[in-house]
């Protein structure tokens, strides 16, 4: 598909059985990495307190973090849509402060949409945010900001009723507007039955194949983490060896005396001697030669 991927995509893949692809992305280069990669949705998630902050859960996030990580990703992404997730208390204390919490993510974080956890419960809020402008994916199943309430992250929906309430809170959120609804921790079969009975797409993580399209933890994708990782995760690659054979590899040169070689550096050349002298106070009365003019060079890199 070609052009930039909105909330109407997502419907339209839907409507044509086109699979959604989303990850999450915390900064510029590894969001840049997926935008080109192609990947049809880039969500800010508040896994970023666990992954990229080091917690044990995602409830200390903050609305100032989680901009400052939109930010990033949305310089980064060219065709992707760019979704924010809203952190624990910044949607679940009312309507308005949902919608100025939510504006400030589009507007100063440059998201185009906002995801937030919860079923029913949260209806209205997301029927408010969509009638203002502000388009909503929803987040049922396990919703990792209930930690505590659920007593651990555990799959949901293993029984007749509680999969009734899950298709309950879909069919709500999709009533109050949103564009989409991601399912974690979800059985398959649940999975399966309710992506079927909805107009708007399914987005699984750990829920099986039969949802509209699929999330994960670009960490877990990318083996960015210590430890195998959770179960519905598939490793693509282990970027964290290869950061650790890297580091490594670079300690060992430094203290060798291999790093920097010749080429790391700038030499004087010519002009070496008279520049040297005058450092001792002894260089000659005539101006040094001008070196040639120094190509410029960006000090770090980021971009082509
Ligand atoms: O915070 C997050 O990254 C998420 C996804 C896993 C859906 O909510």
């Amino acid at each position: 598909m070609a052009g930039r991927v909105t909330t109407r995509t997502f419907l339209e893949m839907k409507a044509h059985r086109d699979r959604i692809s989303m990850l999450t992305a915390y900064d510029y280069p590894t969001a840049r990495m997926c935008d080109l990669a192609g990947v049809d949705a880039l969500l800010i998630g508040d896994s970023l307190g666990m992954v990229v902050q080091g917690h044990d859960t995602t409830l200390g996030v903050t609305l100032e973090e989680a901009l400052y990580h939109t930010r990033m990703v949305a310089r980064a992404a060219q065709r992707a849509l760019v979704i924010a997730d809203m952190p624990f208390l910044t949607f679940q204390v009312g309507a308005e402060s949902a919608i100025a919490n939510a504006g400030r993510l589009l507007a100063e974080g440059g998201a185009q949409a906002v995801k937030l956890e919860g079923g029913r419960e949260m209806a209205d809020t997301v029927g408010r945010l969509c009638r203002v402008g502000i388009p909503v994916l929803g987040h049922i199943g396990l919703t990792p900001q209930s930690v505590h309430a659920l007593g651990g992250y555990r799959v949901q929906g293993r029984t007749a009723e509680a999969a009734r309430r899950l298709l309950d809170d879909a069919l709500s959120l999709e009533a109050a507007g949103a564009f989409g609804v991601v399912l974690e921790l979800v059985p398959a079969e649940v999975a399966q039955a309710i992506s079927q009975r909805l107009r708007i797409p399914t987005i699984g993580i750990g829920s099986g194949p039969g949802c509209d399209g699929q999330v994960l933890v670009l960490h877990d994708l990318i083996g960015l983490g210590e430890g195998p990782g959770p179960r519905h995760t598939h490793r693509y690659a282990d970027v964290g060896a290869a950061i650790r054979d890297a580091a490594g590899a670079y300690c060992r040169d430094v203290r060798v005396g291999d790093f920097p070689a010749a080429e790391h550096s700038t030499s004087l050349g010519q002009g070496a001697e008279d520049v040297l002298a005058a450092l001792d106070g002894q260089g000659s009365r005539r101006p040094a030669e001008p070196a040639g003019p120094e190509p410029e060079q960006r000090p770090y890199g980021g971009k082509p």
